[in-house]
């Protein structure tokens, strides 16, 4: 099945057409009856189906033409996409890494296997791929616009003709099957479902594929990464006093990028209970468990030391009884104290988790999964209440130093610490007034020079070629030289 982008390509910039991809026919930005013979409007129960990359290019890739301005959207997007990794994450199956993974785990192609597409393309029912005129749909494409901005035969038309679709209730564009990439909860659970992971969703990455040769997935913290992909957006802030008067924004009273961390960090957590909690659940039927994907790494990855920091830091449960990976225990923890929640109800549901790990070698499967539950829910909660709240100056100064109160309190690993230190540059980033800034970026190198914070995002860098380089670091990390750097760096900021 194809679809009708049969429209001269210049008349949809030119003022008169148009018409592309629904059955509706438009003209000047308004809506006009179907002709006769034409197909009726979609009735709203049609499912909406996946175009592919080259649906959007027509429009989103040289920058503004003819009617369409850039004053809301950029109209590059297409092109930046292109040096994102993410639209070569499909042909990164057909290289010499993938391959050895495929034989190891003896996957006959894994460039057809879903263990591998349900990340690394929009690998959507067979039913749902369509392709535009003369371009049928495209695996190829990898993770393409579709995959993160939802499948787009029922809202393409209406998103460029009609007029006032720009501040169309979100839950009006969301019948239509576009996603809200810029509500912040709905964005990490959809970067997380692959950046984590999702048994619901079919992705998983097991460490039957670590072992394989699969690079580990970095812990992530959501603004973080979004500003790496490259980024092909402006972000509200950026957008102007025009946009600002339509969208009732006030750059002054809402921190975007300081909401989104905070949100993230809660969110990851329940993304990674539910996987937790699924596998730990499958591993009782199936006997998979224990899943050591979903453990702590340098639990088992790290050379022996007379002088270990582990020995130092002591043990959350049991010695030698891995416990699940800790970074997504910490970013949480911003959101409980913004949200002013009781610390004792979510250490209660830690306890159970870690008592959970310690029963047994490798857990108690069924009481990691009743914990792991727990938590998610919890965390489910969470999000809810800190959705509410306002991100404003005041409460990115409390964010900054709270941040820095947690990463001195525990024993950050590795992960957990990147993870803290992204949340706090995405934070300062929208500080105003800075104080002490040049004593804070001095910190913040010195912290990149411990936990290498830059990503090797972007199609001119190699993830596998700089793995070398950040499995070292790895090695060389020490919590306790982390916490002096961010005692230095609580000192530079700012006390109300
Ligand atoms: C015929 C031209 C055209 C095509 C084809 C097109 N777009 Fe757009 N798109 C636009 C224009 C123009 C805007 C800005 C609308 C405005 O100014 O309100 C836009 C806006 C958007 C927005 C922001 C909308 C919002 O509500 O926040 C997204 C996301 C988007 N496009 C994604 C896509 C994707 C994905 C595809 C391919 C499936 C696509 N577009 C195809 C012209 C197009
Ligand atoms: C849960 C989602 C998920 C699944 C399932 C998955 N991957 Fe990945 N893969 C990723 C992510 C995310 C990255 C990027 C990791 C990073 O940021 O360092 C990646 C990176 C890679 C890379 C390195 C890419 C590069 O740029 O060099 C290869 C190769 C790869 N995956 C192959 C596979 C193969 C083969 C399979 C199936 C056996 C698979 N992946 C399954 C999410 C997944
Ligand atoms: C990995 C996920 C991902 C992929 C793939 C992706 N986008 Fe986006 N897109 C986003 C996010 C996140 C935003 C930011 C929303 C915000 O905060 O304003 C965004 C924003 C946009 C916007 C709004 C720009 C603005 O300035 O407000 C457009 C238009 C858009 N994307 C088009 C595309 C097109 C076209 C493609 C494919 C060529 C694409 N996107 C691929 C995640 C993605
Ligand atoms: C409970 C202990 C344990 C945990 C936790 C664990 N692994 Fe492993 N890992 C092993 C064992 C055992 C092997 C197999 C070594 C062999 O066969 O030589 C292995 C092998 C590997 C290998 C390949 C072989 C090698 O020695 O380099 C990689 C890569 C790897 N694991 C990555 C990970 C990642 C990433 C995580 C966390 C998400 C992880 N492991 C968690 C025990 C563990
Ligand atoms: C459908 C699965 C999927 C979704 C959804 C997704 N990603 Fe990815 N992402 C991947 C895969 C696979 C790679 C690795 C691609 C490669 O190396 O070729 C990747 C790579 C990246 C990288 C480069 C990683 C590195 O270590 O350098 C960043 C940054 C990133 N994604 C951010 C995001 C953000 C932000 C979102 C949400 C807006 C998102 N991703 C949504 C699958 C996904």
């Amino acid at each position: 099945m194809r679809l009708r982008l049969s429209i001269a390509r210049s008349s949809i910039f030119a003022a008169g057409l148009v018409a592309v991809a629904g059955p509706l026919l438009y003209s000047n930005g308004r809506a006009q009856q179907p002709q006769a013979g034409k197909p009726a409007p979609p009735a709203s129960t049609e499912k909406a189906k996946y175009l592919g990359a080259d649906a959007c290019q027509l429009c989103h890739e040289t920058g503004p033409r003819g009617r369409f301005k850039d004053d809301f959207v950029r109209l590059t997007e297409y092109k930046t996409w292109k040096t994102d990794k993410h639209s070569q994450a499909y042909a990164k199956l057909n290289e010499a890494r993938s391959k050895q993974i495929g034989m190891l785990l003896k996957i006959a192609d894994v460039t057809k296997d879903d263990r591998c597409l349900n990340c690394h393309a929009a690998n959507v029912p067979l039913d749902l791929r369509v392709g535009t005129e003369g371009q049928a749909y495209r695996l190829e494409d990898g993770v393409s616009c579709d995959a993160c901005h939802g499948p787009s035969s029922l809202w393409l038309t209406p998103h460029f003709t009609e007029p006032g679709w720009r501040t169309k209730p979100t839950a009006e564009k969301q019948k239509l099957g576009f996603y809200d990439v810029r509500d912040p909860v709905e964005r990490s659970q959809l970067c997380l479902s692959c950046h984590v992971g999702s048994m619901a969703d079919g992705k998983v990455v097991t460490h039957d594929m670590y072992a394989a040769g699969h690079p580990p997935l970095p812990s992530i913290e959501v603004a973080t990464f979004s500003d790496s992909m490259p980024r092909h957006w402006r972000y509200m802030k950026e957008k102007g006093p025009k946009i600002w008067a339509a969208f009732h924004y006030d750059p002054k009273k809402e921190l975007e990028q300081t909401r989104l961390t905070v949100l993230s960090g809660v969110v990851a957590l329940r993304v990674a209970a539910n996987l937790l909690a699924s596998q730990a659940r499958k591993g009782r039927q199936e006997s998979g468990w224990p899943e050591f994907a979903q453990l702590d790494c340098y639990a088992c990855h790290h050379d022996l030391k007379v002088e270990s920091w582990r020995l130092k830091r002591g043990y959350m449960g049991m010695p030698g009884r891995p416990q699940m990976r800790s970074w997504p225990l910490e970013l949480v923890k911003l959101g409980i104290r913004l949200a002013g929640e009781e610390p004792t109800r979510v250490k209660q549901a830690e306890d159970a988790l870690t008592m959970a790990f310690s029963a047994q070698p490798f857990g108690d499967p069924e009481k990691i999964a009743a914990a792991a539950s727990d938590l998610s829910a919890w965390s489910q909660r969470l999000t809810q209440r800190l959705g509410a709240r306002q991100y404003d100056q005041p409460a990115a100064r409390k964010l900054l130093r709270e941040l820095c109160a947690i990463a001195q309190e525990g024993v950050l690993d590795y992960d957990s610490a990147r993870q803290v230190t992204w949340a706090f540059k995405i934070i300062y980033s929208e500080l105003e007034p800075k104080a002490r800034d040049k004593e804070v970026r001095s910190i913040l190198k010195s912290l990149d020079t411990e936990l290498k914070l830059e990503l090797p995002s972007g199609t001119d860098k190699s993830i596998l070629g700089e793995l070398t380089q950040g499995l070292k670091t790895i090695n060389h990390y020490d919590p306790y030289r982390f916490r002096a750097l961010i005692e230095e760096l609580s000192r530079q900021l700012p006390q109300d």
